[in-house]
């Protein structure tokens, strides 16, 4: 049963569109087979073969869109992922803010790791920051996804051998408990992440933020849903505050305030104002 399940046009259009409409997520006749296979797989798992049935079934059942949604993203990542971010994140963004905070008699730093699968940016970001930081400085970290497996995953903070190999061996003894299979983030930089649900599609509530790492996330939206994104990751930070987005993404041509910063090691953006 579900094995030969295909959309033809019109389904997928549907599918296209409420994807999209909920996540800003696009499916485009070019990445149609992996929407088709993901799809099976919900199918196989509700035991049906109809894709219809299973559209009314989504469009009625919040839990199940969720899981849906959850089966159609891709989930990609790795501890350190594009070491130059981080080498940027160590020798030009955390000087800058600590000068701008000294300044301001304010010692918090506010993060937030938008799009974090499970759970090895914003631990990357913990870790780093744990290490780096003068003792005087605090720091906070969100971390979201619409991905309900990954944030469990995430909140386990247990890593298999085969997963930890950008973690530096200093950071592994320092910050990791070896356990049976792998290693476990200890509770120190556990406590330093709250995981959330939350849709990119809408308004997270936070202000103030000093940095956002939203990495590999809006290669997935259209141009529409990128802006929306972007400007809503404007309101959300506070001024001189830093935005880093996948190294292969870029918000060049869009209509954003943001200003473009190259460093040594990597590219990212900064709200002045
Ligand atoms: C490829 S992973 C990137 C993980 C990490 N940021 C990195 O660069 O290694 C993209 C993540 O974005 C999440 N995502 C996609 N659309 C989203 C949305 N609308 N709201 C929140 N998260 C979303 C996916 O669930 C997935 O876990």
């Amino acid at each position: 049963m579900a094995d030969t399940v295909f959309l033809n046009d019109a389904e997928f259009e549907l599918y296209r569109a409420l994807i999209y409409n909920a996540s800003g997520i696009q499916f485009t006749a070019t990445n149609r087979p992996i929407l088709e296979s993901r799809l099976r797989e919900r199918l196989r798992e509700k035991h049906t073969d109809s894709a219809r049935t299973y559209f009314d079934m989504v469009s009625k059942d919040k839990e199940e869109f969720k899981a849906f949604l959850d089966s159609i993203t891709t989930n990609l990542t790795s501890f350190f992922r594009n070491k130059g971010q981080f080498d940027t994140l160590e020798k030009f963004v955390v000087p800058e803010l600590i000068k701008l905070k000294h300044s301001s008699f304010n010692n918090v730093l506010h993060i937030w790791s938008a799009g974090c699968s499970t759970g090895e940016e914003p631990y990357s970001i913990a870790m780093l920051l744990s290490d780096v930081l003068p003792p005087n400085f605090k720091f906070e970290i969100v971390a979201s996804d619409i991905s309900l497996k990954c944030l469990m995953a995430a909140k386990e903070g247990f890593y298999a051998d085969s997963r930890i190999s950008g973690i530096p061996d200093d950071y592994l003894w320092k910050y990791c408990d070896k356990v049976a299979g792998g290693y476990r983030m200890k509770p120190a930089i556990m406590s330093k992440i709250r995981f959330d649900y939350h849709n990119l599609n809408n308004d997270s509530g936070q202000r103030n933020l000093d940095i956002v790492f939203c990495r590999n996330v809006i290669i997935y939206f259209d141009e529409i849903a990128r802006i929306s994104v972007i400007k809503r990751f404007w309101d959300s930070m506070a001024p001189k505050s830093f935005l880093f987005i996948g190294h292969s993404e870029s918000l060049f041509g869009m209509d954003t305030q943001f200003e473009f910063v190259k460093t040594e090691w990597a590219t990212l953006y900064r709200k002045f104002i």
